[in-house]
């Protein structure tokens, strides 16, 4: 199969960081194997998924390290930013709380606001988020995890400034 032989041309190590429930978990496997699980459990520690995408006419693979958000998980999964290239700093915009914690997640982060089909719940507007990270100068974008919206443009996004 292609797939098999296929050249890889970069590989990219991104982590996905943020409170516990914000939809990490859920990002990554809609990313990655196109699916969503409303029963998802709490990450422990760490677990990672591939995928390979072109970018620009280049085989890029990206390794996803998803961390567990649980603070009692912190220890183990701050070793794994080590060699990160990028990351997407996840809030939930029905969870204020999962905003506001972002300052503190901010150190190697580009930030991305989930369950945007969430909006009648919403407790974080967009304006602010926008700002917040235009102030951090990150690069921001809401995506839906269940509704698989900007998705796969938040991790292309990641993926193409390291590029
Ligand atoms: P930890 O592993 O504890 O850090 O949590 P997590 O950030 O990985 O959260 P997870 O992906 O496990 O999702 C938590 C809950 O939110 C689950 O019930 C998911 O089904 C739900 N969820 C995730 N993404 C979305 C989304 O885009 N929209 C909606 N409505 N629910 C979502
Ligand atoms: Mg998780």
């Amino acid at each position: 199969h292609g797939s098999y032989n296929q050249k890889i041309d970069y590989v990219f190590k991104i982590v996905l960081i943020g409170d516990s429930a914000v939809g990490k978990s859920q990002l990554l496997a809609r990313f990655s194997r196109d699916e969503f699980n409303v029963d998802s459990k709490a990450t422990i520690g760490v677990e990672f998924q591939t995928k390979t995408l072109d970018i620009d006419h280049k085989t890029v693979k990206a390794q996803v390290w998803d961390t567990a958000g649980q603070e009692r998980y912190r220890a183990v999964t701050s070793a794994y930013y080590r060699g990160a290239l990028g990351a997407l700093l996840v809030y939930d915009i029905t969870k204020r709380e999962s905003f506001d914690h972002m300052a503190r997640w901010l150190s190697e982060l580009r930030e991305h606001g989930n369950k945007s089909d969430l909006g009648s719940l919403r407790a974080v507007s967009t304006e602010d988020a926008k700002e917040f990270a235009q102030s951090q100068n990150v690069f921001f974008m809401e995506t839906s995890a269940l509704e698989a919206t900007n998705v796969e443009p938040a991790f292309v996004s990641v993926l193409t400034e390291i590029y």
